[in-house]
């Protein structure tokens, strides 16, 4: 049974919430895990090992395989040195979940420039860095498997997460364009809008809805996602408090226009325009 068994997979920001439970049922199942965690706060500010250190002693503690690693995913560099920690500790690299992720709330006339960027900065470029790290090893050869951490407030929106939702549908995004991009080459691309109790949580939703939203609920979608089994690319699931649910784009029945429509005749067909009755998956007319 191939599952995740001896695959090397990266589970950026795994030194807590999430990232720890994909990290250690992914090493659970045989898996070798990379656990990467800068180690900061909440907001991305400061660093340590602690994190990424607690949660390899805690995997191999319980037989499993894990080393650590401390760069940051916000960097080019700091990227390609988690690869690298792969590739020297295990020869290869099969899997990675973008999970890291920090949180700069604020409300839109507030938001500063350099909250935007931050935010964009771990989530959208970590994605990018090291799933561009990874991705050569992938293509040569011919398998691998990776994992975007969406969110619900970029699919739907949340007020105050103007910058973090940018950053969160940017990551699906990314993923449709990799999902094609890897079809041939046996790399599956995937998107998990998580939802579970956890620092980034702890605040933001009603204590008795967090109490049904257990991080380790989550984790055997990702470890489905990350195995070979996996045939599905560019999917986006909403995962936690027990539900799994498929979230896809669909569009309208186009209205067309013989000639350029006045304003006027835009207005004329605006509720036949904004219809969604026969709604059908949305697919690149240019695709
Ligand atoms: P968390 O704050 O416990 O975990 C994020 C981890 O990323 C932290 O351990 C942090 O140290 C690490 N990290 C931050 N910046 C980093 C960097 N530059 N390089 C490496 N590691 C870094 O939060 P949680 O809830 O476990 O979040 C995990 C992911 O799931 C995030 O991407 C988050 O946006 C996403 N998510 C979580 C939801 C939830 O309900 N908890 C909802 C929707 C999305």
């Amino acid at each position: 049974m191939p599952g995740v068994a001896d695959r090397v997979v990266i589970v950026t920001g795994a030194g807590g919430g999430l990232g720890r439970e994909y990290a250690r049922l992914l090493a659970s199942e045989g898996a070798l895990v990379v656990v990467n965690d800068l180690g900061g706060a909440r907001d991305g500010t400061g660093e340590g090992h602690n994190m990424a250190d607690t949660v390899v002693a805690e995997i191999r503690a319980a037989g499993g395989t894990a080393v650590a690693n401390y760069d940051s995913v916000a960097t080019t560099e700091g990227a390609q040195s988690l690869v690298k920690t792969a590739l020297d500790a295990f020869g290869a690299i099969h899997g990675v979940v973008n999970n890291a992720g920090i949180l700069r709330d604020m409300s839109f006339p507030k938001m500063t420039p350099e909250a935007f960027e931050a935010v964009q900065r771990v989530h959208l470029f970590g994605a990018f860095n090291v799933t561009h790290a990874a991705w050569g090893h992938f293509r040569e050869q011919g398998y691998g498997r990776v994992v975007m951490a969406t969110s619900t407030s970029g699919l739907y929106g949340n007020f105050g997460q103007a910058n973090y939702g940018a950053a969160k549908l940017g990551l699906v995004g990314l993923m449709n364009t990799l999902a094609l991009e890897g079809r041939k080459y046996d790399i599956k691309v995937n998107s998990v809008a998580p939802m579970a109790a956890t620092r980034m949580t702890a605040d933001i939703a009603p204590a008795e809805m967090l109490e049904k939203l257990p991080p380790e609920q989550v984790a055997p979608v990702i470890g489905h996602l990350v195995s070979e089994e996996c045939e599905d690319t560019g999917l986006i699931l909403v995962v936690g408090g027990g539900s799994v649910q498929r979230v896809q784009l669909f569009a309208g029945k186009p209205v067309l226009f013989s000639q350029v429509p006045s304003i006027d005749e835009v207005r004329e067909n605006w509720s036949r325009i904004t219809d969604m009755s026969d709604a059908q998956p949305g697919v690149n007319p240019a695709g």
